[in-house]
This record gives C-alpha cells, sequence and structure tokens, in this order.
C-alpha cells in the first residue's frame, strides 16, 4: 500500500486521501498535484468545481481508518474501552491473540511500548504485516503461533484475546502476565463469554473484574434537527477484563 502523504478534508468532515504525487479527484471536483505540493497544512484548496478543501497532514486516526481490514472488524469504542480498563501506555508490553488483520494489535502498539500479536493463520499474518508497514509501527512483532499452546514473553503487563475458547489460554496467560496484570478477552457471543469468565472464576490465579458490552449511539445534530443517527453499529462483542493474582 502507497503511503498516504497528505488528506484533504472538506467542512463536512468528508476526508480525501493522496497517496504520493497524485491529483486529487472527486464527486466534488479536482485539485491539482502542484497545488496540493505547494500548499502548506491548513490551506484551503478550492477544486475546479469550487468546493472547498482543507490541507493537512495525516494523524495516526486517519492512516488507522485506511489499514486492511477482515471480516470482523473490532470497533474503536471497545479498543477505547479496553485501554481505558487497562490503561495500556507508553511503558506497557503486550500480548494480542489472534491478531486476525491486525486492527486492536496495531492500535494499542500505537499506544504501548510493545506489541507481540499471534495468529495461526498465514494470510492474515500477511495482511498485518502490510498494515504494519503502512502504519509504520516498529514496535509490533507477529508470530505464526497457537495461542492455546503456550505464551513465550514473560512479564507481560496485559493479554488480549480475540479468539473462540479463550479459557484455552488462561493457563499461559497466567505464566506470562505480572502480578497484577490484565487478561482481557474480546468474544461475539455471550455464550463464549459466559464459558471464559465462569474459567476465570474457578481459576484461583485471577480475580474477574468485570464483563461488559459498550453501546454507542451517535447523533445527527443540524440547527434544530437533532436525532440519533439512523444506522447505529449494532452488536459487536462482549469484553471480560481479568487481573492476575499469582
Ligand atoms: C476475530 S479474529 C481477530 C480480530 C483481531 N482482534 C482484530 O483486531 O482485527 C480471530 C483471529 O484469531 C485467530 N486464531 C484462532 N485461533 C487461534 C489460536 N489458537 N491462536 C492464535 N490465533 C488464533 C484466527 O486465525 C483469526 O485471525
Amino acid at each position: 500500500m502507497e503511503r498516504i502523504t497528505k488528506v484533504l478534508m472538506t467542512k463536512e468532515g468528508r476526508r480525501f486521501f493522496i497517496r504520493g504525487d497524485e491529483d486529487c479527484h472527486s464527486q466534488f471536483g479536482a485539485v491539482r498535484k502542484e497545488d496540493i505540493a505547494a500548499a502548506k497544512d491548513g490551506t484551503r484548496l478550492p477544486t475546479n468545481t469550487g468546493k472547498e478543501m482543507f490541507l493537512y497532514s495525516p494523524f495516526f486516526r486517519d492512516l488507522y481508518s485506511r489499514i486492511k481490514r477482515g471480516a470482523q472488524i473490532i470497533p474503536l469504542k471497545d479498543i477505547a474501552a479496553i485501554v481505558a480498563e487497562t490503561g495500556i501506555g507508553k511503558g506497557s508490553r503486550v500480548v494480542d491473540a489472534g491478531a486476525g488483520t491486525g486492527a486492536l494489535a496495531c492500535f494499542l502498539a500505537h499506544l504501548a511500548k510493545e506489541v507481540v500479536t499471534y495468529d495461526i493463520r498465514d494470510d492474515f499474518i500477511a495482511i498485518v504485516g502490510e498494515n504494519i508497514a503502512f502504519l509504520q509501527l516498529d514496535n509490533i512483532t507477529v508470530k505464526n503461533k497457537d495461542i492455546y499452546g503456550g505464551i513465550d514473553e514473560e512479564d507481560v503487563d496485559t493479554i488480549t484475546l480475540d479468539v473462540p475458547e479463550p479459557w484455552k489460554a488462561l493457563p499461559h496467560a497466567a505464566a506470562a502476565l505480572k502480578a497484577g496484570g490484565f487478561l482481557v478477552s474480546y468474544s461475539p457471543s455471550i455464550t463464549q463469554t459466559a464459558d471464559f469468565t465462569n474459567a476465570v472464576l474457578d481459576n484461583p490465579r485471577f480475580a474477574h473484574i468485570k464483563t461488559f458490552e459498550i453501546i454507542e449511539r451517535e447523533w445527527e445534530i443540524s440547527g434544530r434537527k437533532v436525532r440519533p443517527v439512523t444506522a447505529a453499529i449494532g452488536h459487536s462483542g462482549f469484553i471480560t477484563i481479568a487481573r492476575k493474582l499469582q
């Protein structure tokens, strides 16, 4: 994937991504590459049909919105909840599985000291590699490894699991985590969530902190027209937080 060098945004927040040295063509008209190259960030660049576009250099969040994704996408609301509950930050060492296309692992790598993400599918591992390169992350490692078979890392602050049978990773998570470290499981179904939570409750090495889901309702506001947006996000996943005791 070619690097995104600039973004053009309309007053309505519509973004158009410029890759390398190219004109910007959209339903709002065209902006010439020479004008983009000569302009500073924050410059207003009208299209040839008169629509206003504003130029800026991409933020992580802009690039993240363009990574390659698989069918099951972990939404931002759930990533935010995982980060808030665990306090993942610049000193954190994180192990993640399964990587999928790396959406969660890459976002966590943007915040953490280092992330190691496991997956068992070569096709997904290849996509994660592309996404890491596209986001220019240098603190994330991808392993082709079954998390049910063990975790190589030690003294880990947080482990995130998004695998079909997360309870199978419990003994390995107990060995890998620091005392007090966080174990997060993210599952789309409540039966998986209950099986994992019951396994945590039965395991003397972990405390169960909470199981929850995040429901986001976006609102549309324009003058006196104020109402929830019609197409809201439906169900995504349940999050369980546990902490290692011993
Ligand atoms: C729903 S996807 C994960 C999505 C990912 N968390 C994201 O943010 O995009 C589940 C992934 O788990 C992987 N997986 C399944 N069993 C696994 C195991 N035992 N060890 C490691 N990865 C596994 C699958 O190959 C798949 O890529």
